[in-house]
């Protein structure tokens, strides 16, 4: 098949990328953390603006680096949901819009499904060699600012959903923990960085809800025993800098990931599945990867954390699963494509 070309809109990131086979030809993002690093997270109608004039330039940069035409690319990508509603429309109407221009294959990409399929992704150096990829039906932990979910994954866009979060979103915890600390958005890089000189048993942390046996997480106990332990400090006239601040970080670190792993492999041994994938931009971080990858070695099933790349939002994996739907004969109508902000959507696979 020729390259298919993906856009991404959904939130703080434009991005644009290409794949063939499975291999990143090009992958374009064009951050607005800049943008919105003053209002401590993501305003949606800044967002959108800033798509808006980045789009098609980041689409023509993507087309460049790949050292490609229009004419050679054989369909399109768009995440249509779930997201910010006016950031995801502006992905959306390019879309729609280049594909009825280009007569181009069209197919709308659920989010959290392109970040699990960025497993099966490979970079240019790989392109042609017999790259080891998680072998279906999969375990996949999806963990970003909004998601902290599990899911069986049978195929391209087919996912069952096995647990999610009760309440925050992983990413969610490192980022308001880092706001009320003080330190920048977006929080979780910046708390991985902090944490590396830090003791993580120093302060205990709560790591969930204990004693259910289904898949669901909880980080909001976690949110408020942290600040109360900050207040605490903070009265006690303790400032949060120095080492109080890395220890701090390295125990809420400590129990988030704590929290995620013991759930996966539950999940892996009751669903009786060999191949675990994280993905999603917390799975970026050093600190979970190690550890799960640890947990997983022990209990005897192959690990696939997403490279970090391809972890944090872009446009990669738009294209990617974009392809593996256009080849299994998915198509959406360039007319009636929808953003939809909720990622509620059902399709059959033709
Ligand atoms: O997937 P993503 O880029 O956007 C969403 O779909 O939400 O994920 C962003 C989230 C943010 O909460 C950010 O703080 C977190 O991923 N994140 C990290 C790391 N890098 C990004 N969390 C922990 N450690 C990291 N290294
Ligand atoms: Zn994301």
């Amino acid at each position: 098949m020729n390259p298919i070309l993906g856009i991404e809109t959904s939130c703080d990131e434009t991005a644009v990328a290409i794949v063939q086979d499975g291999v990143v030809l090009a992958s374009r993002i064009a951050s607005q953390v800049p943008l919105h690093l003053r209002f401590g997270g993501v305003v949606p109608e800044i967002a959108a603006r800033n798509h808006l004039l980045t789009v098609l330039p980041t689409l023509q940069a993507a087309l460049d680096d790949a050292g490609l035409r229009r004419e050679d690319l054989g369909g399109l990508g768009v995440t249509n949901r779930p997201g910010l509603i006016g950031a995801l429309l502006v992905g959306v109407q390019t879309a729609k819009t280049l594909a009825l221009c280009w007569n181009l294959p069209l197919v709308g990409i659920d989010h959290i499904e392109a970040h699990v399929w960025a497993a099966m992704l490979r970079g240019p150096k790989q392109a042609g060699t017999d790259w080891p990829k998680p072998e279906l039906p999969f375990l996949a932990l999806a963990v970003s600012g909004g998601h902290t979910s599990l899911y069986r994954v049978q195929g391209p866009g087919r996912m069952t959903l096995l647990g999610r979060t009760l309440d925050d979103a992983a990413g969610e915890a490192f980022d308001k923990f880092a706001k009320l600390i003080g330190l920048p958005y977006p929080g979780g890089p910046n708390v991985q960085r902090a944490a590396q000189e830090g003791d993580d048993r120093r302060f205990e942390l709560p790591r969930g809800v204990l004693g259910r046996d289904d898949f669901a997480f909880s980080f909001s106990g976690l949110k408020t025993a942290v600040r109360l332990k900050v207040e605490a400090l903070r009265d006690g006239g303790v400032a949060i800098e120095g080492q109080v601040k890395a220890d701090l970080c390295a125990s809420l670190q400590r129990a988030v990931v704590e929290q995620l792993v013991r759930i996966t492999l539950r999940a892996a041994s009751q669903q009786g599945l060999r191949d675990v994938v994280v993905a999603g931009g917390v799975a970026a971080n050093a600190r979970l990867r190690a550890d799960l990858g640890a947990a997983c070695a022990g209990a005897g099933l192959r690990f696939w954390p997403v490279p970090p790349l391809w972890c944090t939002d872009n446009a990669a994996m738009v294209a990617g699963l974009a392809e593996a739907l256009l080849a299994a004969g998915v198509r959406d109508d360039p007319h009636s494509l929808d953003a939809i902000a909720t990622g509620a959507h059902k399709r059959s696979l033709a």
